[in-house]
């Protein structure tokens, strides 16, 4: 299966186009790194530098094809947002294609992220539903739809009343893939439980004001020979059943209060609300972009550390190559991550400059 529009190139016409000299520019590849200019030449002049296979994450917000063009305002504390140019506005990019200009210049970019991620790498593609269900088929052709792995709904904003005959749109989309799904790294980052959950999952409340609930001592399954099965305080595990621990472990429990004991003499764990692990993040998230951005288009700060924390190790590197505020480099930065921006912007550039001022970092101006 695969989308069919004007102008789509081969993959070997796109690859020989990213040839570039290893050469051409001088990169320090053990520092993190800033790209000036288009990322098509940036992804290629990674490629060149033997950078092939060894990004962890790329993260991607690109233009949405919003026929649009996005603005700062000069002169202000913190910059407003105009969709249209005037006097006193600079441009920080214009997002002006066709469909299939669009999807062509996504498309050549994607296939220089696949070859540059590693075989445990993700990418995360940030975007609307406009554009999300066209750039799900080229990811489809590019990564294989085996590697397909989540589309997240992300709500962005509050409710919207629009005059339109419209449902209010307050979601995005994040198309997860990974290089290999069986191999890619996801460190099963959970969701804190907020105040309702601990209250509804955690009915009890002990001598020192601890929320707590409690579990059978034992579980489904018969142990037959190992220490689960055999006889604690003159009891033993009902039938098709084994001791949760063993019951010199249980005999610990119950020393330190851990272990409550009905009026019927049941014993049964005790579990503490402050000692859940978290909950299993969903395919839908709510996380708010900043009211007032630095950047048009700027993302949520949390969304960005989550996404590096759940799919990137400590010794992973971290791409984001539509960097513009420098949101996912400042992330990747707080978590330890090597990381690599590119973005074609001045007004990004300056930013990037000012967001990222006290850390080091290679700026590569691209011709
Ligand atoms: C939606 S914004 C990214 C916002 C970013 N995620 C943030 O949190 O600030 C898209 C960015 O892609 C950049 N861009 C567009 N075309 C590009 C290209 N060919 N090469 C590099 N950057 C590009 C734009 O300048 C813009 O800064």
């Amino acid at each position: 299966m695969e989308l069919i529009y004007q102008g789509k190139k081969s993959v070997e016409e796109i690859l020989e186009l990213s040839k570039c000299s290893p050469d051409a520019y001088k990169i320090e590849k053990e520092r993190n790194l800033f790209f000036f200019g288009d990322n098509f030449k940036a992804l290629s002049v990674l490629l060149a530098q033997g950078l092939k296979g060894s990004i962890d994450l790329i993260y991607i917000d690109p233009p949405y094809n919003t026929n649009q063009v996005f603005t700062v305002s000069e002169g202000e504390r913190s910059s407003t947002i105009s969709r249209t140019k005037s006097s006193n506005t600079l441009i920080a990019y214009n997002d002006n294609f066709t469909l299939s200009n669009y999807l062509e210049f996504m498309r050549e970019r994607l296939f220089l992220i696949r070859e540059l991620l590693s075989d445990i790498g993700s990418l995360y593609v940030h975007i609307d539903s406009k554009m999300g269900h066209y750039l799900k088929l080229i990811l489809d052709e590019v990564f294989g739809a085996d590697n397909f792995i989540n589309d997240i709904s992300r709500i962005k904003s509050n409710p919207k009343n629009f005059s339109r005959r419209a449902y209010g749109n307050e979601k995005d989309i994040v198309l997860f893939y990974a290089k290999n799904h069986k191999k890619n790294i996801f460190n099963n980052v959970t969701e804190p439980l907020s105040e309702d959950d601990k209250i509804r999952m955690f009915n009890k409340v002990d001598g020192a004001g601890r929320r707590y609930n409690t579990v059978p001592v034992h579980a489904p399954g018969e142990t037959v020979n190992g220490d689960t099965g055999r006889e604690w305080k003159g009891m033993l595990p009902p039938k098709g059943r084994h001791w949760r621990v063993s019951p010199k472990e249980l005999d610990e429990l119950d020393a330190k209060n851990l272990i409550e004991w009905s009026k019927n003499g049941v014993p049964r764990i005790k579990k503490f609300a402050d000692e859940h692990k978290g909950k299993k993040i969903q395919d839908v998230w709510t996380f708010k972009d900043p009211a007032y951005p630095i950047y048009p288009t700027e993302k949520n700060l949390q969304m960005l550390e989550m996404i590096i924390a759940q799919s990137s190790n400590q010794d992973s590197i971290v791409l984001d190559c539509f960097a513009g505020s420098g949101s996912t480099l400042k992330m990747a930065e707080k978590l330890g991550r090597q990381w690599i921006g590119v973005d074609i912007s001045p007004v990004s550039l300056n930013v990037v400059q000012k967001n990222l001022e006290k850390i080091d970092f290679q700026l590569i101006k691209l011709d």
